[in-house]
């Protein structure tokens, strides 16, 4: 050990559960790829400002959790602790709007919340994310809200269950909260409860409390609220996701920690997983353009939490897809042997063929023991008699059954064996 360890809230990703974030990652994107989002890189650090327009100065995220300071030149710059601010920022910087819509974009990365860290909830974590900007269709909620129940089913979880809510627009929004305001004022609550009345209503519908969520019993509801257009749009909502076959369950309830969301809300929550069961969520955002400076332009997406959804797999004992492997493991026996499987494993890897070699002139046993540790269901052994021969034999590690190819053949032959 070093001097050091991975700050407070962090952890490295290591062999051999760092291949299971891999493969979780490529296989929440995996579905919207398919379905014609292309890939954004926004930088990890904004203009604090940014979020606290984009997201809501009210908010958790905002006032308590960013990681901000002044930089060289005076700036006030914040890590970022979502993505969807970032992103729509970028569609806006490159005009990307005044192209083809809707404008769907994924992506991957860290983010970052100064959190109170728990299993589940970390200061550094990793999202996939993906959001479909310019275009008012309530196909395009139920789109995404598919396409993540998707990767969640493809990648063998059963225990997820999808939360869907409506929480209306800037013309019903504003009745509804005044009416949850009044309802709040005449509880028994704190002092900092009481000013969130104030300024952010809807997330005391959040409070976990038992004090607080027992007076919450009879609180209004977004959904008794709703609009026409509003209640036409989550009707849908509904409707296409029945028709897709993917299960929901009304929350009415269902508040989610950012200030941008209009309409449709969803959060996918795993019920093996305790506090922190949230392991994605999403929702329309169509005021949040506006709100950093730009025309109107409405959105939807979601964010996919990766450290929670790899937890889950644990939760459920389900293995990840497997990742690109090393299928084959080359074991040279002295020095000739050694640049003959260097460049067969060189011709294979660019044939497509994971491959790997045993390095730093190991013997045969303990190259055979690297070989099973590796992953590869084929090890190549090369010895001085091999080489006299002009052969490689060719190991299926299951089965132990081995055969003597020839050198000229070795590559061709694998190729064959491992499609
Ligand atoms: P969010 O609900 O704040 O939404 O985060 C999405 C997911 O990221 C959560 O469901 C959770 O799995 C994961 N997550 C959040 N915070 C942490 C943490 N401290 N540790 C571990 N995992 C965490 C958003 O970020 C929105 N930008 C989603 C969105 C996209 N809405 C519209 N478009």
């Amino acid at each position: 050990m070093s001097s050091f360890r991975a700050p407070k809230g962090t952890f490295d990703l290591v062999p051999p559960d760092s291949a299971t974030f891999l493969a979780v990652r490529e296989a929440m994107a995996a579905p919207a790829r398919a379905a014609g989002y292309a890939y954004v890189e926004t930088p990890a650090f904004e203009d604090t400002a940014l979020f606290q327009r984009g997201v809501g100065e009210s908010t958790d995220v905002v006032s308590k959790e960013m990681y901000t300071f002044e930089d060289k030149g005076g700036r006030s710059i914040t890590l970022r602790p979502e993505g969807t601010a970032s992103v729509l920022r970028a569609v806006l910087e490159h005009n990307l709007h005044r192209g083809p819509v809707p404008v769907k974009l994924w992506y991957s990365g860290s983010f970052y919340r100064y959190e109170r860290p728990q299993a589940g909830r970390y200061r550094h974590f990793s999202q996939v994310g993906a959001e479909a900007v310019g275009v008012e269709d309530a196909a395009l909620d139920a789109e995404l809200v598919v396409l993540a129940a998707d990767a969640y089913r493809d990648l063998g979880l059963r225990q997820v269950r999808l939360l869907l809510n409506s929480l209306g627009c800037r013309e019903c929004r504003p009745v509804y909260r005044a009416a949850l305001q009044e309802f709040l004022r005449g509880l028994d609550l704190d002092e900092e409860t009481r000013r969130r009345i104030d300024i952010n209503p809807l997330r005391v519908l959040d409070d976990k409390r038992p004090e607080v969520a027992a007076q919450l019993a009879d609180a209004p509801l977004t959904g008794d609220f709703l609009c026409e257009a509003c209640k036409n749009h989550h009707e849908q909502v509904r409707a296409l996701l029945t028709a897709s076959g993917v299960g929901f369950e009304d929350a009415p309830r269902l508040v989610r920690g950012l200030d941008y969301y209009t309409r449709t809300t969803f959060e996918f929550v795993h019920d093996g997983l305790g506090a922190q069961s949230a392991i994605g969520g999403g929702g329309r955002y169509d005021g949040l353009s506006e709100s950093i400076g730009g025309p109107p332009l409405p959105g939807v997406g979601w964010a996919l939490g990766v450290d929670r959804t790899v937890l889950a797999l644990r939760a459920e004992a389900v293995d990840a897809p497997p990742a690109a492997t090393v299928r084959v493991f080359a074991v040279p026996l002295g020095e000739d042997a050694l640049r003959v499987l260097f460049a067969a494993v060189t011709a294979l890897r660019r044939a497509g063929v994971g491959a790997d070699l045993s390095y730093g002139g190991r013997g045969l046993k303990g190259s055979m023991k690297a070989a099973d540790r590796s992953g590869a269901t084929h090890a190549v052994v090369v010895g001085e008699r091999d080489l006299e021969a002009g052969v490689a034999q060719v190991k299926d590690l299951s089965t132990g059954d081995q055969t003597a190819v020839p050198l000229d053949a070795l590559v061709a032959h694998l190729q064959e064996l491992l499609p």
